[in-house]
């Protein structure tokens, strides 16, 4: 059985409230930040720093914190982590749990919600607004991405009890949902941690992706989901709706394409670290060729939506690529 705790910053306090806590923990940030864990904030009023960092996973397992909400809150919430993809592999109860804990947060334009090198207190999604993301190397400050809704970030603090790798500003007014790291360790990091470990290697072997920062990496790999084929099965057909693009894990895939007469030819073979199924999410085409397993194959994929977000990056490389190969399936049809 589960016990239910409020959360001591309480739930009846105006929805603003929070900005308040997090001002205060943020000001006693010492500037030379000698050890995260040392900096008294908020948070340690709830609970015991120590026993979160020696048992990340283990903590709050009795005690879960619980922001009443009113059936709107929850359906706006429910909307804001629709595709969020570390909410995928959540059951119900914890997601449940999730929700409880999350407190919505308005703020105004220019506002900054996380400052680089601050200590991780919230993990924020966003609602609705617009926030720029900047990192400061020296003495420039970079942009390196921005949010939008359903958009989250701050994990990283909070997954690795580091200071907060890069600045976050609002860029007008806007509402989140605030969760807190005890909620976000106990619940949400282990199965985000473990996914970008798994497929870090992989990743960083795979050549397109090369040019990727290890961040961007991370994120590709909390939206991947595994797909595995066996020997001669189809994974999708010339002339379908593309809706995934697929990396190869392992194994082999064979492309064939469909002459006038009707005869299907080989064209093409991938394998690890390959990737196929971007034409007709670059173009909007219909898929180009067939593509079947050769022995089991081994894949990830991203949707469409998570393809053009998050491999933004390298688009360029995906279509100077893409009108090579289509120079080699032409070569290869006039050869039939
Ligand atoms: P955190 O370090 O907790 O706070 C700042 C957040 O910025 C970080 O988590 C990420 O969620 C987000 N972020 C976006 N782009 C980057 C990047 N290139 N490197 C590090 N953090 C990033």
């Amino acid at each position: 059985m589960t016990s239910t705790a409020q959360h001591p910053l309480n739930t009846d306090e105006p929805v603003d409230s929070l900005t308040d806590h997090e001002e205060e923990a943020r000001d006693i940030v010492p500037d030379d930040m000698p050890s995260m864990l040392s900096v008294p904030t908020m948070r340690s009023r709830r609970v015991s720093v120590s026993a979160e960092s020696i048992q990340p996973s283990s903590v709050s397992k009795q005690e879960y914190i619980v922001h009443p909400k009113t059936e709107d809150q929850r359906q706006r919430i429910n909307a804001a982590i629709a595709n969020n993809f570390l909410f995928k592999s959540l059951d119900d109860e914890q997601a449940g749990h999730v929700i409880d804990a999350m407190a919505e947060k308005r703020v105004s334009q220019d506002t900054v919600l996380i400052e680089q090198g601050a200590e991780g207190d919230f993990y924020y999604i966003v609602e609705s607004g617009t926030f720029d993301c900047f990192i400061k190397h020296d003495s420039t400050s970079n942009k390196v991405t921005s949010y939008g809704p359903g958009g989250s970030f701050g994990e990283l603090a909070l997954m690795y009890n580091a200071p907060r790798a890069a600045t976050i500003v609002a860029t007008s007014d806007g509402v989140l949902w605030a969760l807190d790291r005890i909620t976000f360790r106990s619940i949400l990091m282990d199965s985000t941690a473990r996914k970008r470990r798994m497929y870090e290697q992989f990743l960083s072997e795979v050549p397109i992706l090369r040019s990727l920062k290890t961040y961007e990496r991370h994120k590709i790999a909390d939206a991947l989901e595994p797909i595995q084929f066996d020997d001669q099965q189809v994974v999708m057909r010339e002339g379908d709706v593309g809706q995934n693009f697929y990396l190869i894990e392992d194994g082999e895939a064979i492309f064939y394409k469909t002459a006038e007469d009707g005869t299907q030819s080989e064209v093409n073979r991938s394998s690890k670290g390959d990737y196929f199924g971007e034409l007709a999410l670059l173009h909007d085409n219909p898929r180009a060729a067939t593509v079947v397993a050769h022995g089991r194959l081994k894949c990830v994929t991203l949707g469409k939506k998570a393809f053009t977000r998050l491999l933004g990056p390298v688009m360029d490389i995906l279509k100077r690529n893409s009108e090579n190969y289509h120079a080699i399936l032409r070569e290869a049809s006039k050869q039939d």
